[in-house]
C-alpha cells in the first residue's frame, strides 16, 4: 500500500453512518472515495456525498455512492481532500487542477476538514514548490493581473494543455499562476488576493484545515501546528 492510500484509509476512520461527506479531487482523494465505497459495500456504511469536481463525482457514481449536488447543500459533516503544499501552520496550497472553487466551498462548509497527503507535500512556506493559482473572471484578467503585480506578484495566464490557448477551470475562469515574495506570509497574501477585484478564488487555503494527516514511509501522523 502506498502512502497516499494509507493516509486516505486513516481519514476514512473519521467517517460515521449518516454523514454528508465532501469528496476532494486528486489521487489521494480517490483512495478515500474508493474506501467509502468499500465500507458501504462490505460494512453497511450509509453516507451521502457531494463532489468537488466532475471527475470525483463520476468516480463516486461509478462506485454507487449516493451523491447530491453542491447547490442543494448549506453545510457538510466532513470534507477530505489532498493538497499540493502544506505548511506547519496547516495552510494548504491547492488548485493544480481545475476545481479549487468547489474545493474551497466544501472546505469552508465542512464541520471538519481533513487534509490528507504524503510527506512530499510538506513545505516551510506557501509557494515554495508551486506557483499560486488564482482564478480570475476571463474579461478581468489583465486588470486582475495588474493589481496582483502591484502587490509583488509575478506570473501569467496558465496555458491550456495544447499550448494554443488558455486554461479554463471547471468554473469557467482563467488562471493566473503567480509567484510572490516569500516574506509575504500566508495570512497577508490570503487577504491581499481576496481583496483583488476580478479574482474568483485562489489556491491558498488559510485556516480551513482542521486536521492534517501525513503519511511518510508507511506511517501516518497528525500534523500539529506550532
Ligand atoms: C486539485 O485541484 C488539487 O488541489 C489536489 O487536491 C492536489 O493536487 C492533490 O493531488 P494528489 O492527491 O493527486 O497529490
Amino acid at each position: 500500500m502506498n502512502d497516499k492510500q494509507l493516509v486516505a484509509l486513516q481519514a476514512a476512520k473519521y467517517v460515521k453512518s449518516g454523514m454528508l461527506i465532501g469528496l476532494g479531487t486528486g489521487s489521494t482523494a480517490n483512495y478515500f472515495i474508493a474506501e467509502l465505497a468499500r465500507l458501504q459495500r462490505d460494512e453497511g456504511l450509509k453516507v451521502t456525498t457531494v463532489a468537488s469536481s466532475t471527475i470525483s463525482g463520476q468516480n463516486a457514481q461509478s462506485l454507487n455512492l449516493p451523491i447530491v449536488a453542491l447547490e442543494h447543500i448549506s453545510s457538510i459533516d466532513l470534507y477530505v481532500d489532498g493538497a499540493d503544499e502544506i505548511t506547519p501552520e496547516k495552510t494548504l496550497l491547492k488548485g493544480r487542477g481545475s476545481d479549487l472553487v468547489k474545493e474551497k466551498l466544501l472546505a469552508k462548509a465542512a464541520k471538519q476538514f481533513i487534509a490528507v497527503a504524503d510527506a512530499s507535500k510538506l513545505v516551510s512556506h506557501i509557494g515554495q514548490n508551486f506557483v499560486i493559482p488564482i482564478e480570475v473572471i476571463p474579461f478581468a484578467w489583465q486588470l486582475a493581473k495588474a493589481s496582483l503585480e502591484d502587490i509583488g506578484g509575478v506570473g501569467d495566464l496558465r496555458p491550456n494543455a495544447a499550448n494554443d490557448g488558455f486554461w479554463i477551470t471547471s468554473h469557467g475562469s482563467y488562471v493566473l499562476d503567480m509567484k510572490f515574495d516569500k516574506n509575504l506570509d500566508a495570512s497577508a497574501l490570503n487577504s491581499l488576493i481576496n481583496n483583488t477585484p476580478g479574482v474568483v478564488e485562489h489556491g491558498i487555503f488559510y485556516q480551513l484545515a482542521d486536521i492534517v494527516l501525513i503519511a511518510d514511509n508507511g506511517a501516518v501522523s497528525e500534523l500539529s501546528a506550532y
